[in-house]
Formats: C-alpha cells, structure tokens, sequence
C-alpha cells in the first residue's frame, strides 16, 4: 500500500469508529470503562448493561484498533489508560455528531442543488440541541471560569454589583442560566430564534429558583427597537456564523448596547484558510461541522452569507470592526485552540 492509500483507509475506518464511540456513548458502555478500577471483558461489559455480548465485543474491538481504547495480551479484557480519561469523556461527545451527520445526509444532499431550498434548521434533527448541550456540559461545563469571565476580568464586578445582559442564540440556556445564577443582582435575557430549546431553558431555571432571567424567542437579525441602547453585555457562542446576515445581526448587537458595552464574540476563528488547517483533527471536524450542520442552518434564507464555522479569524476581525466595534482583548479557549472570544467593545 502508498503511504496516501494507507491514509486514506485510516480515514475511512476512523470514521466507522467514531460512529462505534458514539454507540458506546449511549450504551454507557464508555461511562463503565471510564469508572472501571480494573480491565474489563465484554461479557462483564454486557451484562452489566443487559446487552448482546457478541454486538459489545465488536464494537470493543473497533475502538481497540482504532486506539480508542487500549486491551490485554489477550486480547479479552479492555480498559481505558487513566491518562487518557478525560480525553476520552470528552470527545466521545463529539462522535455523537457522526449518527446526526447520517440522520441529515440525504437532507443536506438535497440542500446542495441549486433547484432546492438551501436549508436545514438544527431543530428539524432530533437529537441536535440535546447534542449541541451535552458538548457544553461535558467539555466546556466550567467555560464561564476557563474562557469567558478571564478575558474580560472588568466585567466580573460590574456583574456583582447589577447589570443587563443578553446572550443571543442561548439554546437551552446552558450558558446564560449559568451566569444567571451565580450574579443574582443582574438581569438576564436569553434569546434564541428556537422556541423548543429556550422552554428547556425556562424548564431548567424554574427548576432550579433562577428569577433574575427572562427569554424571547426572536430573530437576532431583527432585534426589536426597545432593546436599543439597553445592554451592558452581549454574549454570543457559535452564532454569527450560522446567521443568513450575519452582518446585520452584529449591526443590531452595536445598537442594543450601552455606550461603553462589551460584546463578547465567542466563535470558531481559523486563521491561515484552508491550506493553514490541512490534516488538524480540529478542523477536519469544524470542516465537516459547517457542511452538515452550519451552512444548512444559515441557508434558511436563500440569499444567505452561508459563512459556515470555516468563516475564519481575519472576517471575523472585519465584520465586527464594520459594525463599530474595537477588539480589545483577544483569547483562544483552553479545551480548543480554534475557538476564540473576541471581546469587543462599543
Ligand atoms: C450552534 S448553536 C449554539 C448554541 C449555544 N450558543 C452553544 O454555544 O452551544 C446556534 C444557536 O443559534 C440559534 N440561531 C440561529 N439563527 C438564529 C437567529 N437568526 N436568531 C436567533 N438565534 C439563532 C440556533 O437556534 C442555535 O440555538
């Protein structure tokens, strides 16, 4: 075999083991190695989770060539290396994105010829926003101490003492809810254009006595004239980009805050185009993200910008600037090195 078909086969089979971590996910069968003190079999595997032995083996020993998972000389019993863990709970989150990359195909299929409609909410795949939170919760669950409140440290006791503050394109409120309940003297909007997701959000902090939070299920392209001039603090995650105007709806975020407001652009920002990202595992995933998940979203209107999570650092830097914007604190995320926070005042 060439090194390229050596390659190739690695890229073919890598992704069939990624659709078997995302089984092994929702089986739980990651979650008992995870938490296993000693190597495992399949029979023990399987029994424990009432599962046929013979689909668990399999699907133990795809993860095991593919060097997911590690095995005995024997070839019997499986365990995950204690240097791996975290790594491992972490991206099996991801993998669940390959089933809903299926489930969409032949959506997306007909969203790429020129005679269809362009596109595909996330809210039409089932399983998209419970996804889109489990990546929150698993991987990025103490991002507002890791990513957000470091980069913009002047925010921290402007929140305590009592401000306004909107987070567009909340989904199911992991973020904004968050934030909600640790400064209690602030008011809080979550805004999405989705109405399922925000009732999780109002789910969750009614469950949970968070009353300093309301949300409106609006289009950030069009944000009503009330809210002009009224926020302190603007946060956005993963949202420009699948906008249709992406533009207008940053235009819109310089008109809703205060003089003096920050908003905080949290977003994937590659820089060096294509040729800079050849063989990054990172953006191979935010490559095949944008074409399965992000372009059909932002092509709900047919003259859409369709920038995809791919839109990258330097256009990023470009379209806030044109909306008024100055940068003024830049940082990239401990847990993924291509998603920054650009922090921008007004
Ligand atoms: C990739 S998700 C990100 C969700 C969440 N911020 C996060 O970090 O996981 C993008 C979110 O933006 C919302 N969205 C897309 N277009 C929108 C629009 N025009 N107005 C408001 N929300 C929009 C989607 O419904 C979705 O919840």
């Amino acid at each position: 075999m060439s090194d390229y078909q050596k390659q190739m086969m690695h890229h073919v089979g890598a992704s069939g083991v990624m659709l078997c971590l995302s089984m092994a996910w929702e089986l739980g069968v990651v979650e008992m190695l995870l938490e296993a003190k000693q190597p495992l079999t399949s029979q023990q595997v399987a029994d424990k989770l009432n599962l046929r032995e013979r689909y668990v083996r399999e699907i133990l020993g795809a993860l095991t060539v593919g060097e997911v998972i590690s095995v005995d000389d024997s070839s019997t019993k499986f365990h995950v290396p204690e240097d791996h863990k975290q790594t491992l709970a972490t991206v099996s989150v991801f993998s669940r994105f390959m089933p809903q990359f299926g489930m969409r195909y032949n959506n997306v299929m007909d969203c790429t010829q020129q005679r269809n409609p362009g596109g595909m909410l996330y809210g039409e795949s089932p399983w998209m926003y419970s996804i889109l939170e489990d990546m929150l919760v698993t991987a990025k669950k103490d991002m507002i101490d890791t990513d957000i409140l470091p980069a913009m440290p002047q925010i921290v006791p402007k929140l305590e003492s009592g401000i306004k503050v909107a987070e567009l394109g909340c989904a199911t409120g992991f973020l904004v809810n968050k934030l909600a309940s640790r400064f209690k003297k602030s008011a809080f909007l979550g805004v999405d254009v989705a109405s399922k997701p925000l009732e999780e959000a109002r789910a969750d902090a009614n469950g949970r006595g968070i009353q300093n939070i309301t949300y409106s299920t609006d289009n950030i392209e069009n944000i009503s004239e009330k809210y002009n001039g009224s926020f302190d603090w603007i946060l956005t995650r993963y949202v420009i980009h699948d906008l249709a105007y992406p533009q207008q709806a940053l235009n819109q975020i310089y008109r809703c805050l205060k003089p003096g407001g920050i908003y905080s652009m949290i977003d994937v920002a590659l820089e060096e185009g294509i040729i800079g990202n050849i063989a990054n595992g990172t953006s191979m995933l935010y490559y095949s993200l944008s074409t399965f998940m992000c372009l059909p979203e932002s092509f709900r209107q047919p003259d859409s910008a369709a920038l995809g999570a791919t839109w990258g650092a330097p256009l990023a830097r470009e379209m806030v600037a044109k909306a008024g914007f100055t940068i003024i604190n830049e940082s990239a995320s401990p847990t993924d090195e291509k998603e920054i926070h650009f922090v921008c005042q007004k």
